[in-house]
């Protein structure tokens, strides 16, 4: 007895879990409409059912049935009000005409369509009545199986096909909620990737190469690059005046002196690291290639990535040029230290880190490029600072096989790059491989594919900045930047990665997936935001 009891009991919470599904499925499927589902539906009623042979009285029977048949709608939606999600703008239509007599409503249409402006026949074609009608998606059902009608299909809009426009900026707007969105079709798949979710060859028949980001772009906001030299003389930088673009400082042990240029800034001795600087400043803010074109850079000269120069530094931005909730550093270099030996330099690096952020600032540092895990608990080491609290660490994706001539080819989407460093301590992944533009040793142009996690954690400050412009009103921090990248961010998608740390793959808050010649292969946001049908729903419902 007992055990049937239960048995009946499981079966209903089995039951409720069940139709909790369905329901939220329903909604699911309605949520592209502003008013959560409830739409104009074209109703198709068949008229040849009086058909008897006779013209005249078929026609007569069958304006009674559909008379009948709309007068039963009506009265369904009234009966119904509480089924729709906005009742008010149900009342708005309901009320249309209010204010005028029949007979002036009778003048404005060329057509009687009756007393009803939640639903009205509005043309017959061969053996098809057409109604219109305002419903609910509960009503949607009921009157499909309601006597005479052929079906009952959604209302829909129509996108506006121009050669280029496969993607819809009303569409990203409502997703993002973004006040403008900017678009940049991007000629490296660095930039694609970062704003739109998982790709997957399976949903989607063209890759999608456009950076869509949201229009403030980094405005207003301040992005510390630390390196050994910078060269700003490049058209990635041509619009110094628009924002600040400069070398603002030197650090040498310790010491700060004023840049003596604003432009070109580099180590006549330092070779090996020449372009380094300037590549990752084009990364975050380049204005083609950047993730952030319109955020200020300060380029910070160290010429050696010393300690003191780092912790000095960043003392002096504190004290000197430091704006709360606009800052951001972006740390491409590190080291590890032993664990359980943190001498006094690590916590004072720590301490000043954590100061700086809680102020106000996001810091973004460069997991390792030593293909090992970042806390390393063989060889007993840790790395710095993206091991540190306050620091959001990157790892690198190879998404050099992610170019259009490749895709489909390659099942090793979305991999950890070879080099990239990883574990519990990288908090998100970006793309490893970066199309930059610089000037070399003779003052040419140069545009080349470089890769490393320094330019993943560049790429990374880019869209912190675009999103600390985008929400001034929010006051970031490093962590909570963090918990907001956890949000929008793509989950779990970056394989062959050696352990099992879940793993965050950089995203700027745009998930839909476009296919660059419209066509799709499946449903839902990953393949265009195409309606799912009901087969598919109906499916997963059982
Ligand atoms: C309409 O009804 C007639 C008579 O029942 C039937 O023969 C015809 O197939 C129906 N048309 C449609 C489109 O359902
Ligand atoms: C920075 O200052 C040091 C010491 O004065 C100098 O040797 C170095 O060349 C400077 N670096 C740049 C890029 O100006
Ligand atoms: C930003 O990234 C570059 C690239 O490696 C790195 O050299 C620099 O130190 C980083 N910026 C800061 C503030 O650490
Ligand atoms: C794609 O990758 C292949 C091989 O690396 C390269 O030859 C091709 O130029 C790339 N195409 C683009 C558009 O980057
Ligand atoms: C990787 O790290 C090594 C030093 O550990 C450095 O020499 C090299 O330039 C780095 N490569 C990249 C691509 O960052």
């Amino acid at each position: 007895m007992r055990l049937t009891n239960s048995i009946f009991l499981l079966l209903s919470i089995i039951t409720i879990f069940l139709s909790t599904i369905k329901a939220r499925n329903i909604r699911k499927k309605y949520t592209r409409d502003s008013t959560n589902g409830d739409n104009y539906y074209i109703i198709f009623v068949n008229n040849t059912l009086f058909d008897i042979g006779q013209n005249n009285v078929k026609r007569q029977d069958n304006t009674i049935m559909i008379n009948s048949l709309v007068n039963d709608i009506h009265n369904l939606i009234i009966e119904n009000k509480n089924t729709y999600s906005n009742i008010k703008k149900l009342e708005e239509i309901e009320n249309k005409d209010a204010h005028l007599s029949k007979r002036q409503v009778q003048e404005q249409y060329l057509q009687d369509y009756g007393d009803s402006n939640l639903v009205y026949p509005v043309t017959t074609f061969k053996d098809k009545t057409i109604l219109i009608a305002y419903l609910s998606p509960d009503l949607v059902e009921t009157v499909k199986f309601m006597p005479n009608i052929i079906d009952c299909v959604q209302n829909r809009k129509l996108k506006m096909r121009s050669e280029n426009n496969y993607y819809d900026e009303n569409e990203i707007k409502q997703e993002t909620q973004w006040k403008n969105v900017g678009i940049r079709e991007s000629l490296y798949n660095h930039l694609s990737l970062i704003s739109q979710g998982h790709y997957s060859e399976k949903l989607i028949s063209q890759y999608d190469n456009n950076y869509y980001y949201p229009g403030s772009s980094g405005e207003d906001i301040d992005i510390f690059i630390f390196d050994s030299g910078f060269n700003f003389n490049h058209p990635e930088f041509s619009d110094k005046d628009s924002r600040i673009i400069k070398c603002a400082f030197n650090i040498t042990q310790g010491k700060v002196t004023p840049s003596k240029t604003d432009d070109i800034c580099l180590d006549p001795n330092d070779v090996y690291y020449r372009y380094h600087g300037s590549q990752v400043a084009d990364t975050a803010a380049g204005i083609k290639y950047g993730s952030a074109k319109r955020a200020n850079i300060y380029g910070v000269i160290i010429s050696e990535i010393e300690d003191i120069n780092i912790i000095t530094g960043l003392l002096y931005i504190k004290n000197n040029l430091f704006r709360p909730h606009k800052a951001i550093f972006n740390f491409s270099f590190g080291d590890y230290y032993k664990l359980n030996e943190e001498d006094e330099v690590i916590k004072l690096y720590k301490e000043v880190v954590a100061e700086i952020s809680n102020l106000g600032a996001v810091f973004v540092a460069a997991a390792g490029n030593d293909s090992r895990p970042s806390i390393n608990t063989r060889a007993n080491t840790i790395d710095f600072p993206c091991a540190f609290d306050d620091v959001i660490c990157v790892g690198g994706i190879d998404n050099k096989y992610l170019n259009v001539t490749f895709l489909g080819n390659r099942p090793t989407m979305y991999r950890k790059a070879m080099y990239s460093n990883y574990g519990s301590v990288v908090n998100v992944y970006a793309p490893g491989y970066i199309m930059v533009g610089y000037q070399d040793a003779n003052h040419v142009n140069q545009e080349i594919v470089t890769y490393g996690n320094s330019l993943s954690s560049p790429l990374v400050a880019g869209v912190i900045a675009t999103i600390m412009s985008e929400y001034p009103e929010i006051q970031f921090t490093t962590k909570s930047m963090l918990d907001y990248l956890n949000r929008i961010g793509e989950k779990n998608i970056i394989q062959y990665v050696p352990d099992e740390n879940p793993t965050l793959f950089i995203n700027n808050g745009k998930h839909i997936v476009y296919s660059e010649d419209n066509k799709y292969m499946g449903c839902g946001i990953y393949s265009g935001n195409q309606k799912c049908n009901c087969k598919i729903f109906s499916k997963i419902n059982i």
